[in-house]
C-alpha cells in the first residue's frame, strides 16, 4: 500500500485550496509560524505550502528530507531559501495574478482614506467632534501626483486604478518599459520623492531595495505628502519614516508591511493619528484568498501527480541535468 502525502500547511488556507487537496492527501497544519515547529513538521511532508510569515531557510529544508515542492501564497518569495531547494531538486512555485489587483484596491483605499480623513473624521464623530467638518484636511485626489516604485503586476495595477481616478502618475522602475500611455516613466528617483503628493511602493525586496526609502528620500517628500507601502517591510527604514513623522516632514502614511510581524505592541508607529496600519492584508480578500488557495493546492497536486507544476521560480538553481529533462519533458514555459 502507498503511503499518503502529507502536506504541511504553515498557517490555515481558503477552503477551496482544501477542497482541492481533498482526502486523497494528509494535512500537517503548523501551530504557529515558528521555525522550530517547521523543524519538526517538514520531516515527514511531501510538500508544503508556506504564506508570508514562516521562514523556509536552508536548514528547514534540509529537514524536508521527502520534500517535493514548497508552493508560496502570493508572489514574495523572500521567506524562502530558494538556491537551497533548487540544488535539491524542490521546486519553489507561487501564485502570481492572484491578487495584483487587490493589492491595487487597497492601495487605492488608502490614497482614499488618507486625503478624505476617513478614519479621524469616523473618529471625530463617535467624540463629539462635530466641528472637525470645518477642518480643511480633506483633499481631493483628482490631479494629485502619485509615484509609484516598481511597475510590475501590483504597479502596474495601481497605475491604472489611480489614472482613472484622474491622478497623475509618475513611476520608476529600472527594469521594465512602462506600457501604459497614462503613466510617466522617470528614472530619477528623487526628483519622483519630491514632487509626489503620494508616493507608493510596489517592488520586491532584495539587496538594492532594501531600506531603500530612508531619512534622505523621506526629508525629499512634501510636508504635505504620504508614503503608502503594501510591498515588503524592509523596503523602508522604520526608523526613518518615525522621525519624519514626528517631524511632520511628510502628513501621514499606511503602512500594511513591518520590519518584524507581527508588529510588536507599543511600536512607536502606533501612535501616530495621522497613519493607517493593517496587518499585511493588502493582497487578501475573500475572492484574491479563493484564487490564491486554489492555486497552490494545484501546484501541489500537480507536483503529487508527477506534473510539472505552473510558476516554478527556483529553476536556475537546480542541477543542469535536472533542469534540461524538466524543459524537455514538459515542453513548459517557466515564467
Ligand atoms: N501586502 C501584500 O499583501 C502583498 C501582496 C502581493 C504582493 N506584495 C509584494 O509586493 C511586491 C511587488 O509585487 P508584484 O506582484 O508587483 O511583483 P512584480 O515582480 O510583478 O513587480 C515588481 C517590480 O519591481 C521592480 N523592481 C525591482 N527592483 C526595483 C528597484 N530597485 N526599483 C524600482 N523597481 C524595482 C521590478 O522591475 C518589477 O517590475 C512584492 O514584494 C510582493 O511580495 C505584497
Amino acid at each position: 500500500m502507498t503511503a499518503i502525502p502529507k502536506i504541511f500547511i504553515s498557517e490555515p488556507i481558503n477552503k477551496r485550496g482544501m477542497d482541492i487537496l481533498g482526502d486523497q492527501v494528509e494535512i500537517l497544519l503548523a501551530p504557529d509560524t515558528k521555525k522550530e515547529t517547521a523543524l519538526i513538521m517538514i520531516k515527514d511532508a511531501d510538500a508544503a505550502i508556506l504564506r508570508a510569515t514562516t521562514r523556509f531557510d536552508s536548514e528547514v529544508i534540509e529537514a524536508g528530507l521527502k520534500l517535493k515542492a514548497i508552493v508560496r501564497t502570493g508572489v514574495g518569495l523572500d521567506n524562502v531559501d530558494m538556491k537551497c531547494a533548487g540544488e535539491k531538486g524542490i521546486y519553489v512555485c507561487n501564485t502570481p495574478g492572484t491578487n495584483d489587483e487587490t493589492v491595487a484596491e487597497h492601495v487605492v483605499a488608502m490614497v482614499m482614506a488618507l486625503s478624505k480623513q476617513v478614519i479621524g473624521m469616523d473618529r471625530a464623530v463617535r467624540e463629539q467632534r462635530w466641528q472637525e467638518r470645518f477642518s480643511p484636511m480633506q483633499r481631493d485626489v483628482k490631479n494629485k501626483i502619485l509615484g509609484i516604485i516598481g511597475l510590475g503586476k501590483t504597479g502596474l495595477a495601481t497605475a491604472r486604478f489611480c489614472s482613472n481616478l484622474g491622478m497623475k502618475v509618475v513611476a520608476y522602475d529600472p527594469y521594465v518599459k512602462n506600457p501604459l500611455p497614462a503613466v510617466s516613466q522617470t528614472d530619477d528617483l528623487d526628483e519622483l520623492f519630491s514632487t509626489s503628493d503620494f508616493v507608493t511602493l510596489h517592488c520586491p525586496s532584495t539587496p538594492i531595495t532594501h531600506r531603500m526609502v530612508g531619512k534622505r528620500l523621506l526629508k525629499m517628500m512634501k510636508p504635505s505628502a504620504c508614503l503608502i507601502n503594501a510591498s515588503r517591510g524592509d523596503l523602508v527604514e522604520e526608523e526613518a519614516l518615525v522621525k519624519a513623522l514626528s517631524h511632520n516632514q511628510i502628513a501621514g502614511a499606511a503602512i500594511d508591511v513591518f520590519e518584524r510581524e507581527p508588529l510588536p505592541a507599543g511600536h512607536p508607529l502606533m501612535a501616530f493619528s495621522n497613519v493607517i496600519l493593517s496587518p499585511h492584508v493588502a493582497g487578501s480578500t475573500t475572492e484574491s484568498n479563493e484564487r490564491i488557495a486554489t492555486a497552490a493546492a494545484q501546484a501541489v497536486m500537480d507536483t503529487l501527480a508527477g506534473l510539472v507544476p505552473k510558476h516554478i521560480c527556483n529553476l536556475d538553481y537546480f542541477p543542469k541535468d535536472k533542469k534540461d529533462k524538466l524543459l524537455h519533458d514538459s515542453g513548459y514555459s517557466f515564467s
